[in-house]
């Protein structure tokens, strides 16, 4: 069911790579709510991934920018303006990847140029798309940037190794930045921490599977699909919520409050 909520608004839509991706979903969302958007990602997932399927449903163009380049992003926000005809109302920051972690590196063993590499792309990036918005001026009033977090920027999942430190970083972007836009311009900058969920950066994490359904039986709601991420980034782009900034907001099934689960009990009981 759809509501409306961004008719009129103008947006930027970063990292979907295929229909799995919570990008993907949030673009759907986006449309079927009335709003206009170009979608982006890095030019090497241009060429991998569907993205045009995407676009061709959306009635709208891709434009190719790797998130660490600020001249990419720059072009990204200019020709993003031309061709909605005006300033942006809503972005999604929906981009991760580590190295590290592809690779197979255990955390005792990392290579630091992969460790930068991690930072840059998965977190560094989010303020190089604020300053650069900041710089060309190219947001409207109250509009909302979201970026997509994990809780293992507060708790330890082995794991997800240094993507941990890339997400503890982008969390405070989100906190930093939040202040100094809202003071400037009234922009709204929030992460969603976001239940594991089963994509290609996902399911990239080794024993992803099993902590998965481990999340699942700790949360009372269950995991939260990427339909329903897609749904929340909704309302934080709606005016429906205002004067929501600096916030890192969980939407996790109730995963985070969570001590131990009776499933998980059960499990444990001889
Ligand atoms: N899947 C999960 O379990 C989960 C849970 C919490 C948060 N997240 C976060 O959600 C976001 C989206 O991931 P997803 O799960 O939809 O997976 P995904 O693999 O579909 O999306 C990741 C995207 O990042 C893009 N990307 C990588 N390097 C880039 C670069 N240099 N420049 C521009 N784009 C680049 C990829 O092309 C891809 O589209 C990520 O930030 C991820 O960490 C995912």
């Amino acid at each position: 069911m759809a509501y409306n909520l961004l008719a009129g608004k103008k947006g930027i839509i970063t990292g979907a790579l295929d229909e799995k991706s919570i990008a993907w979903q949030v673009a759907l969302k986006a449309k079927a709510e009335g709003a206009t958007f170009v979608l982006s990602n890095a030019p090497v997932a241009l060429r991998m991934g569907k993205i045009n399927e995407l676009a061709q449903h959306c009635q709208t163009e891709v434009i190719g920018a790797d998130a660490t380049s600020v001249e990419d992003i720059e072009n990204l926000y200019k020709k993003s303006m031309e061709i909605l005809g005006g300033k942006i109302d809503f972005v999604l920051h929906s981009i991760g990847m580590s190295p590290n972690v592809r690779k197979g590196k255990e955390y005792g063993d990392l290579n630091y140029e992969w460790f930068m590499k991690t930072l840059d792309i998965s977190a560094i990036s989010f303020h190089k798309m604020l300053q650069v918005a900041e710089k060309l001026d190219a947001l409207n009033e109250y509009a909302s940037v979201v970026a997509l977090s994990y809780i293992a920027a507060q708790r330890t999942f082995p794991d997800y190794s240094d993507m941990a430190q890339a997400k503890a970083l982008l969390e405070s972007i989100a906190r930093s930045y939040g202040e100094r836009y809202g003071r400037l311009k009234k922009v709204r900058i929030n992460t969603i921490s976001q239940s594991p969920t089963k994509t290609t950066a996902g399911t990239g994490v080794s024993g992803f599977d099993a902590f998965f359904e481990y999340a699942n039986m700790m949360s009372p709601l269950g995991n939260a699909p990427a339909e329903a991420c897609a749904d929340y980034c909704i309302t934080l782009f709606s005016d429906l919520t205002r004067y929501v900034t600096m916030q890192n907001l969980y939407h996790d099934g109730g995963f985070s409050s969570m001590g131990i689960s009776p499933e998980i009990v059960g499990k444990m009981q001889p």
